[in-house]
């Protein structure tokens, strides 16, 4: 099967929030593979509510999926998107860590966030809000809090990347890993390339925060860890900072 991405499409220069507009499209009737990308954004978002320094020259779309799943399945479909943008930078040479559950790092340091965001209906998504953001190049307005934590492309590696031959890459890798899905067999991947799995992290789950060794994904892409006392648990919410 093949995805219909990029039949349709809208480029802004500008705008608040790539996600906020595909889910605007999505609500009127927009299809599957409809992909809303931009040079830069001043709103653009992130996971838990945090917001996603979204400066000009880099790689900001969100693509309208309408998958056959459920809500439980949302987090492996996560995972799924960070595995497809990670097989689409090893096309142009540059091989990423994933850090659980949405974050691409390359030495150390995050150059692409994901944002699932779904509408549902009862348990299944009437669509699904597939948000990557990718720093291309160096950004010097970039706080001073976030320059021990982001990076970019360029910086890492050398390597430029235009933005339009990474988001065709990137739909493509996206197109193979959404007929994987169901198989799960992208997790084999990202568990190889994880900058989460045998470290030590640091989980926030809300006011819940405690320290544990993360071991594996389980099969919806749930973080296992093993506590001080040996027992396991799997996550399915929160954040795993690895330590
Ligand atoms: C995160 O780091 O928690 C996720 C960041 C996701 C950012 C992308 S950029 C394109 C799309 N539009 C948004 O507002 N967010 C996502």
């Amino acid at each position: 099967m093949e995805y219909p991405f990029m039949k349709q499409c809208q480029f802004y220069e500008e705008i608040d929030s790539t996600n906020s507009a595909a889910k605007a499209l999505a609500r009127t009737g927009a299809p599957e593979g409809f992909v809303v990308y931009a040079d830069r954004q001043t709103a653009g978002r992130g996971r838990l509510g945090k917001s996603f320094h979204s400066p000009k020259g880099g790689l900001y779309c969100s693509v309208i999926l309408r998958p056959k799943l459920r809500a439980c399945d949302m987090m492996a479909l996560t995972a799924a998107i960070a595995v497809a943008v990670h097989r689409a930078l090893l096309r142009f040479g540059i091989c990423t860590q994933m850090k659980w559950v949405n974050d691409l790092f390359l030495g150390g340091r995050k150059i692409c966030g994901i944002l699932c965001e779904g509408q549902f209906s009862g348990d299944m998504p009437e669509f699904v809000i597939a948000g990557i953001g990718i720093n291309l190049t160096p950004d010097p307005s970039l706080p001073t809090e976030l320059r021990p934590i982001v990076t970019d492309i360029l910086t890492e590696t050398g390597v430029f990347i235009p933005r339009e031959a990474l988001l065709d890459a990137v739909l493509s890798c996206l197109n193979d890993v959404l007929i994987e899905l169901p198989k799960r067999s992208f997790l084999e991947e990202y568990t190889r390339n994880s900058a989460t799995i045998g470290h030590i992290v640091r989980v926030s789950q809300g006011e819940r925060e405690f320290v544990a060794q993360a071991i594996g994904y389980a099969e919806d892409a749930g973080l296992i860890i093993r506590h001080a006392d040996g027992s396991e648990e799997v996550l399915r919410s929160g954040t795993a900072v690895p330590l």
